[in-house]
């Protein structure tokens, strides 16, 4: 497998776990570029690289992620410099290879399927990973890149991109969420949220074997109103709550009067 030179501009959750995957499976990560240092002073003694505010990049750099918010892509890219045989690629679900300025000659999107959090080990083997790119040696870089960490590269045009990351939000932010109000209501009733953990294992597991459609059980989906009436009531110590249980439920509800489903 050919190594790469691999600079990333951002020090957050994306940057910290792909620039150690890559480390990991032998590429070198040639610098780290944010703006403050403390930020990520660990990470870069760690990788054995080097920290820079300067968004200057010599030939040692093959490749260039960009892993920050995402409206600040355009602005991070307009401000780049590199010579023109370095693939510049960001990371983001909901943005195409449109972003990039014209003077970056050889640029793409590396667009990984999954959550990132500060302290967790990502497991990369068979990860999805979406990608674009301008040109056919930035498309076959790209693939090598994620060949490296086992993982998955899949095509996907910048539509079908952004709404798979819209899937995304709805499966892991929305669901995150929905545990969240879980945990909250869990103290209400004086219990650890741990003791939902055996239900909420079954839920996910039963959704990716049997299908989503075919596991819906609970109070919406058998239409028994007197039980929601009371979840309603019992909810009073949060009108925010009380509102998402209302929206959910009767999304439930005219989701399953459909037959076709
Ligand atoms: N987190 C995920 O689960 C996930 C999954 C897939 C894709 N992504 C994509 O990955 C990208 C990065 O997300 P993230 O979660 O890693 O974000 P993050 O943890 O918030 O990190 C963003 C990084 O960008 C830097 N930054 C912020 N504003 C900047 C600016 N104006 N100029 C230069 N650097 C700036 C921040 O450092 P300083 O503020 O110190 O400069 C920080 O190091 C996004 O495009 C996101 O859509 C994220």
């Amino acid at each position: 497998v050919k190594k790469y030179g691999i600079s990333f501009i951002g020090a957050g959750k994306v940057a910290g776990v792909l620039s150690r995957a890559f480390s990991d499976s032998g590429h070198r990560i040639t610098s780290i570029v944010s703006r403050r240092k403390e930020n990520c002073r660990e990470l870069v003694e760690s990788l054995n690289s080097t920290w820079s505010s300067d968004l200057s990049f010599s030939d040692s750099t093959d490749i260039i992620v960009i892993a920050v918010p995402d409206d600040t892509i355009r602005e991070v890219s307009c401000r780049l410099r590199c010579p023109e045989k370095t693939i510049v690629a960001h990371t983001a679900g909901s943005i195409g290879i449109d972003v990039f300025p014209p003077e970056l000659k050889h640029t793409g999107v590396l667009y990984p399927l999954q959550t990132f959090s500060p302290g967790r080990k990502i497991n990369f083997r068979d990860l999805p990973f979406f990608i674009e790119a301008s040109d056919r040696n930035s498309e076959t870089v790209l693939v090598e890149l994620v060949d490296s960490l086992e993982a998955k590269a899949y095509f996907a045009e910048a539509s079908s991109r952004r709404l798979l990351h819209v899937a995304a939000v709805f499966a892991c932010n929305f669901t995150n969420h929905m545990l969240a109000a879980s945990k909250i209501i869990a103290a209400e009733a004086g219990e650890e949220f741990s003791t939902l953990e055996p239900l909420v294992r079954e839920t996910i597991l039963k959704a990716f074997e049997n299908g989503p459609m075919k596991s819906q059980t609970g109070p919406a989906v058998r239409s028994d109103t007197g039980t929601i009436e009371k979840h309603i009531e019992l909810l009073s110590f949060s009108p925010e709550l009380q509102q998402i249980y209302k929206q959910v439920t009767s999304s439930i509800m005219d989701l399953y009067k459909k037959k076709s489903i």
